[in-house]
């Protein structure tokens, strides 16, 4: 190498202002993220948006700043080798201390940047897998979800357990899915409310079964309902009963129950004819020892041999429990519910319906929901009960601030969501849910039912009037709470009447 080289060779190329500008915003951009960590780990309430600008914005840029050091010193070299001799590849001389000071610069800053890219990596990963980035960041679109969420027993169990489940490819796919629903936020491009059945759900063996496995389920469990009528004394009634969520097996030779459909001994096939999977009119059953039977709705034209064309689905626990997380209550059953603990003051006259009237009102905003609720019901009292208006206006107040209370967490009109647009397939009631298959109507070739009985599913023990309840261990029979209906129930599915609203 000539002398002349050697000292073209010697010329620091990282001095000029790309390389320069690469270097400060390098500085600025690290400083930026080494705070907005401290502050993501010490402040108490975690910001979605501080995530996104410590673990993706601003690591973003700080690549960007560090690459342009390096083109920066390209560029200046490109240009150095155009106005003289200079060999296509730099030549290294680790003799010369520029070049150690540049390798040991080089070392230190890529050491640096690779033990903080593990650190940030990592966290990226988990900040993409929390609540916090899947509940808020589209913070509409996903407020109905998230809200109700936080009222449901799985408050504490993270989205992703349900929606993504471990292991690397539902990891990838997640954020295949996750990459367009950013871009259909960002486009407004999303329904409102979010179409269901979710058809990339994952199966419920990899998830749901991760906690609750079916051989652990046994015996019965109780359920304690307190209505009120829609009349003017909000008459009382209550029912008490043993669900048979059953064993999910039956070695040992215990009576099977709910939980049977689910069980390693047995198999379910459905083929559903609409979107939302509420009207299924051919199942297929296969017993453990292998053995078939085709259960087919009479009247819908299908045989055993011919199902519908359709999806073939294996029926998991989320063709029963589709809304473990997200359940949007029914008026009817929540204003019973706040009636029952006295968050609704039950003296107040016709407050059953008046308060499930005020909740299915048209508002556009929870806060016009806000403003419009306590204007109704008042003007209702100071109309009809000036007396009771007089006597007990603090108890319309609470009712409501109670009603208000409902409305924010189980309606969503800017998502029009509410409890209508989810159909919930646990029980019967408002929904055909159990009564998709067990409506005493789906046979097999054979003349077998799948069976309507109500003392299948579940026992009443104990059920009328307050002070005059009837009670029984081994069971009573149903007695409808509103006498003008009689036994129509026994002709007719429970949803055809019921809705969830008052007629
Ligand atoms: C216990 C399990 C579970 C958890 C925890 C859970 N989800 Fe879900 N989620 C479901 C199931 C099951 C469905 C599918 C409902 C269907 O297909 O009918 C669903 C559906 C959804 C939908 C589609 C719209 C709808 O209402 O059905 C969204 C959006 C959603 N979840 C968001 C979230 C977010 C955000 C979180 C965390 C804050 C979360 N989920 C936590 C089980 C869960
Ligand atoms: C990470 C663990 C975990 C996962 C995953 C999970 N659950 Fe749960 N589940 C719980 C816990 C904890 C409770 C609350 C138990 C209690 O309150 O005693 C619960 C309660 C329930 C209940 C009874 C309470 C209720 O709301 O009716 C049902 C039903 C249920 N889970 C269904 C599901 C379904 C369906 C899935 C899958 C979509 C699922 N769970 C996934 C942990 C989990
Ligand atoms: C055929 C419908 C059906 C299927 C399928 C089903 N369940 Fe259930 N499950 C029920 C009913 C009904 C209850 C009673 C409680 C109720 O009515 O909400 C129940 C209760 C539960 C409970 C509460 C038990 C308790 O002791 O409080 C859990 C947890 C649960 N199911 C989880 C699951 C899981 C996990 C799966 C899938 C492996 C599953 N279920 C499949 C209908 C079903
Ligand atoms: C997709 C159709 C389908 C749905 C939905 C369904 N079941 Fe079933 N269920 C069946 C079939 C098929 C059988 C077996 C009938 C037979 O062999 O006689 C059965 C049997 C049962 C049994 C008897 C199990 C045993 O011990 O042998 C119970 C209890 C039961 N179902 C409860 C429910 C409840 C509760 C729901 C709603 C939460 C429900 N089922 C929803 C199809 C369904
Ligand atoms: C295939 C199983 C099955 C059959 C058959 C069945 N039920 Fe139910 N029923 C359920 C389940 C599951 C629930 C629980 C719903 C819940 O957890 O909210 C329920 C809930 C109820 C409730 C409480 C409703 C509520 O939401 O407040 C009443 C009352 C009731 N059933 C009556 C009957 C009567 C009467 C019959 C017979 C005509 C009958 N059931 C047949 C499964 C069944
Ligand atoms: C012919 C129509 C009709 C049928 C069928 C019917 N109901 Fe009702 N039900 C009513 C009416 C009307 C009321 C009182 C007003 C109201 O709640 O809307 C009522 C009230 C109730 C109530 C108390 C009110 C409340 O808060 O929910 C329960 C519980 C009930 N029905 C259960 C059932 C069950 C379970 C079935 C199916 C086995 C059934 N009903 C079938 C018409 C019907």
């Amino acid at each position: 190498m000539s002398s002349e080289e050697a000292k073209r060779e010697s010329r620091n190329y990282f001095r000029n202002w790309i390389s320069i500008a690469g270097k400060i915003f390098s500085i600025i951009c690290f400083v930026i993220i080494v705070c907005l960590f401290l502050l993501d780990f010490f402040l108490p309430q975690k910001n979605p948006y501080l995530g996104i600008l410590a673990y993706m914005v601003v690591p973003g840029f700080l690549v960007v700043s560090l690459l342009l050091i390096p083109v920066g010193a390209l560029i200046e070299r490109a240009r150095s080798r155009k106005s003289g001799y200079i060999p296509k590849f730099p030549i290294i001389d680790f003799n010369n201390p520029l070049h150690q000071k540049w390798a040991y610069t080089t070392w230190a800053v890529v050491t640096i940047f690779l033990l903080f890219s593990a650190i940030g990596i990592y966290k990226a990963y988990d900040f993409t897998e929390s609540n916090t980035f899947c509940g808020r960041i589209c913070h509409t679109v996903m407020e109905p979800e998230y809200t109700a969420y936080h009222q449901s027993s799985h408050a504490r169990v993270n989205c992703t357990h349900c929606h993504v489940g471990s292991g690397a490819e539902w990891y990838v796919r997640s954020k295949l899915t996750g990459a367009y629903q950013v871009y259909s936020v960002l486009a407004k491009a999303y329904s409102r409310p979010i179409a269901t059945p979710v058809h990339s759900l994952r199966p419920a063996q990899d998830t749901c079964e991760q906690c609750h496995w079916p051989q652990k389920f046994f015996g019965s469990i109780e359920q304690d309902h307190d209505y009120f009528l829609p009349d003017e004394t909000n008459t009382e009634w209550k029912t008490r009963m043993l669900m048979s969520i059953g064993g999910g097996s039956a070695s040992g030779g215990k009576k099977e129950g709910i939980h049977w459909h689910v069980s390693p001994e047995s198999k379910i096939y459905y083929v559903a004819t609409d979107k939302k999977r509420q009207v299924i009119p051919w199942i297929r059953k296969v017993g453990k020892d292998g053995k078939e039977e085709v259960f087919v709705e009479k009247g819908s034209g299908y045989t055993a041999g011919k199902p519908p064309q359709g999806e073939m689905r294996l029926m998991d626990c989320m063709d029963c429990h589709n809304r473990p997380s997200h359940s949007f209550r029914d008026p009817s059953k929540i204003v019973n519910e706040a009636m029952a603990s006295g968050a609704i003051d039950k003296t107040l006259p016709s407050i059953k319906r008046e308060a499930v009237k005020a909740l299915t009102g048209k508002y556009t905003t929870h806060e016009d929901a806000a403003e419009k609720i306590p204007e109704l019901l008042k003007a209702f009292y100071r109309k009809k009960y000036p007396e009771v208006w007089a006597r007990q206006q603090d108890a319309i107040e609470k009712a409501a601030q109670a009603v208000i209370g409902i409305y924010k967490v189980n309606f969503f009109p800017t998502m029009n969501v509410s409890w209508k647009e989810y159909p919930n397939n646990i029980g019967h009631l408002i929904f055909p849910g159990c009564f998709r298959c067990h409506d005493g109507n789906h046979e097999s070739p054979m003349g077998r039912k799948i069976s309507n009985e109500c003392t299948q599913c579940h026992t009443i023990i104990s059920q009328g009037a307050p002070g005059a309840l009837e009670t029984q261990v081994d069971g009573l029979a149903f007695k409808h709470p509103d006498p003008a209906v009689g036994d129509a129930w026994k002709e007719m599915q429970c949803n055809e009447c019921h809705t969830g609203d008052i007629e």
